[in-house]
This record gives structure tokens, sequence and C-alpha cells, in this order.
């Protein structure tokens, strides 16, 4: 079956042990759903480390299973979903090619069929028309009719949806239908606590544990002000990318500024009181 290139999707198999902080525990909980087939939802704000676990998520089904004979890697589908999204885009069409007009499978369907983890990314972003396609397959009837084929198809043994919603912190929410909401089990993603913040930026960046923490400290203060006037929080995404700039010889001060605060903020003015928080906080 042939994969259809019209929403933005990767499909691979997770060869390398992911680095994921697990600060909340969520593993073995989002494991035993696994082990029960329940589709699990990561909500959370934007750069908290949502796809990174679940591509955790898929090595550790890995694991289990090779430790089982099962060497076989599954395959992790991701779909960026978007307000153009449509239910055919999820399922399949049928095509031209040549004479003949055959039948192409969507990434949902080729997940369905094949098996391993189908990753709905920002489920919420797309119509509620297109979401309700997941409903007969993230419930007990783990199936998904094609309407267009005429048929039903049952779930690979192996399938499991996983979707992720940024509600966004109240700006232009896009609430889900709770019929699709419901279907899922929840796990709630937030930035890590200090020390584990600095932990993941050590692993990630390859900076020092002071400097690591140093970032961590301004982060934190940035996000208390941003907070409190209802602004973007910087990410730990963000501070990842200033964590690589000074591991690559950039001045700490230019990597936040560069990195986090123009990201962030748009207002020079804003901006310069920033910096002023990064320049009580950074060496220099
Ligand atoms: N707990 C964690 N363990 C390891 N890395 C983390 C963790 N949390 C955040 N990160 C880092 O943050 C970066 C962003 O994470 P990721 O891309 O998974 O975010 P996301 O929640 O999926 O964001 P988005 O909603 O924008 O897609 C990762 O590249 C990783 O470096
Ligand atoms: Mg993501």
């Amino acid at each position: 079956m042939q994969i259809t290139a019209t929403s933005p999707i990767e499909q691979l198999t997770v060869s390398q042990e992911p680095y994921y902080l697990d600060v909340a525990e969520l593993l073995p909980k989002a494991l035993t759903a696994y082990e029960a087939r329940i589709p699990i939802l990561l909500r959370g704000p934007t750069g908290c480390g949502k796809t990174r676990f679940v591509e955790r998520l898929v090595w550790e089904i890995d694991q289990r299973r090779a430790a089982a004979g099962n060497h076989q890697p599954m395959p992790l589908m991701t779909v960026a979903c978007h307000e153009d999204l449509t239910s055919v885009d999820l399922v399949g069409r049928y095509v031209l090619r040549g004479e003949e007009t055959i039948w192409v499978d969507g990434p949902l369907t080729t997940s369905v069929r094949n098996g391993g983890v189908c990753y709905l990314d920002e489920l919420s972003e797309a119509r509620r028309d297109t979401t309700v396609v997941v409903h007969a397959v993230t419930d007990y009837r783990r199936v998904l009719p094609i309407e267009r084929l005429g048929t039903v198809l049952s779930a690979h043994e192996s399938f499991l949806l996983v979707a992720s919603h940024n509600p966004d912190r109240g700006l232009g929410i896009r609430r889900m239908r709770e019929s699709t909401s419901q279907r899922f089990m929840t796990f709630d993603f937030d930035y890590p606590e200090p020390d584990a913040e600095a932990e993941v930026l050590v692993a990630e960046a390859g900076v020092d544990a002071d400097l690591a923490q140093m970032l961590v400290k301004f982060a934190c203060g940035l996000r208390v002000q941003q907070e409190s006037v209802g602004s973007v929080l910087p990410s730990t995404r963000l501070l990842v990318h200033a964590a690589q700039l000074i591991a690559h010889g950039a001045d700490p001060l230019d990597a936040c500024e560069l990195a986090v605060v123009r990201t962030v903020a748009v207002d020079p003015t804003e901006q310069q009181g920033m910096m002023e928080l990064a320049t009580a906080l950074l060496p220099r």
C-alpha cells in the first residue's frame, strides 16, 4: 500500500533510545495504557517534550516486544493536524495513476492496517468533522470504517492512537468535542521543575551544570513575568536552543537574546526588560 502526501506525514521507527527525562513518571502509566490499548492524549504547552515522550514510548514498547521475541520495531506515524485536514487525508482516497484509478491509504489507515503508533499532533487544530473519523478506532470496537471502499478495517493488534493538544492558555482556545476527548486517557505535561530542566539542558546541549542552572533561573524569572501579563512563556525547547548556541561558542547573553528573548517578545522595550534579567543572571 502507498501513502498519500496530502498532509504533513512522517513514518519512522525509533532505532535509538531517545533521551527523555520522565519527571512526572508518565512513561510507566503510558506503557500500561498501551497494554490496555487505551488511546493517549498528551496535553501541554509547546516545547515541553510531548513529541520526545511519544518517541521514547515507542522505543520502550519495542524493548518489551523484543523481550517477548518480537524484534520488529513498531512504526511511528506522525500527522501534523491543521484546520484544512480532512477525513479523506487521514483515511485515503482514489487517485489516477496513468490509465488506472487506484486506492491509496491515508496515514491513519496505514497505521491501523500495519500497526504501531499513529501520533496525531495538535488534534484539536483539526475540524470536528475530521476528528470524528477516529471515533470507531479509539473505542472498544477498534475498527476504521472506510466508506469509499465500503469496508471496515480491524485495527492491527499493535495499533494505538496517540494525540496531542496544546490548550493555548486561554488564547484562541479550540476545544475538542467531548465525545472525542473522552476516548483518550489524558496525560498533562508542563515545563520541568528547575533542577530537572537544567538536567535536560546538560543532556541535550552538553553545557555544564552551573550554566544550565543559570539558564533555567533566567527562564523561570521570565515565565513569572510573562505569566503575570498573560504573554507567551519561553519553552524548554527555546532553552535547549540557547544552550546549544552556547555549546557552539556563543556568548551566553547573545544566545539568550537570539534563542529566547527575540522569540517570545516583539516589542523592543519588552525585549530590553528581558535582557536586563538575563544580564543580572548570566555570565558574560
Ligand atoms: N522531559 C524531557 N526530556 C528530554 N528532553 C526534553 C524534555 N522536555 C523537553 N525536552 C526538550 O525540549 C525539546 C522540545 O520537545 P518536543 O519537541 O518534544 O516538544 P513538544 O511538547 O512536542 O512541542 P510542540 O507542542 O511544539 O510540538 C526537545 O527537543 C527536548 O530537547
Ligand atoms: Mg511536538
